[in-house]
């Protein structure tokens, strides 16, 4: 299978897990409490060893074989879409390998619930914020481009009179209002989430 299937491949999977996961942070404009009654619901579903492992093991495979395209692309992608599709993805590489570092460092070596209070504890305080809002803002903005570059590559037709290159520009759009309502809704509104003490130690207290 070549290196382009598997990656097709493995980031179908990946997908399906991502688009629930930011559905569960949307829900979070109604409040901690719908988030983690959404993340019950969901983890039902995905926090099994089966789903769980193929689920990691997909994301190796998507940064692995996603690392050795960003290289052998570096010469043949010139049109807008083709470098937001290299560079979208080499952010989406380096922050799988980080979140779920973190994941799996607060789950098994802190003892911590993974829940939205560990998801949110840095991008409530200060000075967290000011890495936690590029990194986790710059994460959903490039799965949306990376989905908007692929839809630019394979659609070939208008739909509604509504050009590809539009079709692509309205799923960056939607990249963008996403991220707004994401982070708005897990900093309660701008005004900040107050971390529960157990989850303290993710801010340096
Ligand atoms: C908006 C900011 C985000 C926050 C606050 C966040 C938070 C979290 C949390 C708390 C978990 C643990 C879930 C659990 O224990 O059940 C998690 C897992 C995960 N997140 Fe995110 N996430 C964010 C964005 C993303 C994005 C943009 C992606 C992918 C592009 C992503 C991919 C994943 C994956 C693959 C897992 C692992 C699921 C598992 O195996 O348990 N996350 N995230």
């Amino acid at each position: 299978m070549s290196i382009k299937k598997l990656h097709y491949g493995a980031g179908i999977f990946i997908s399906v897990f991502i688009v629930l996961h930011l559905c569960n942070h949307a829900v979070s404009v109604f409040g901690a409490a719908a988030h983690l009654t959404f993340m019950d619901n969901l983890r039902v579903v995905y926090r099994n060893v089966v789903i769980e492992s193929l689920l990691l093991l997909a994301v190796l495979v998507q940064v692995i074989s996603g690392l050795r395209l960003f290289w052998q692309q570096r010469k043949t992608a010139n049109s807008f879409y083709e470098k937001l599709q290299r560079w979208s993805g080499f952010y989406l590489a380096i922050f799988f390998v980080i979140h779920l570092s973190a994941v799996l460092g607060g789950r098994y070596w802190l003892g911590l619930d993974t829940n939205f209070y560990f998801g949110v504890a840095g991008l409530n305080n200060y000075p967290f914020y000011l890495f936690f809002v590029p990194y986790y803002g710059l994460a959903i903005l490039s799965f949306f481009a990376h989905i908007a570059s692929i839809h630019h590559q394979k659609m070939q037709k208008k739909v509604f009179g509504v050009t590809v290159a539009q079709q692509s520009n309205i799923i960056l759009v939607l990249g963008v209002v996403g991220t707004v309502v994401i982070l708005y809704g897990l900093t309660n509104g701008f005004g900040g989430v107050r971390i529960p003490q157990e989850y303290e130690v993710l801010i340096g207290k």
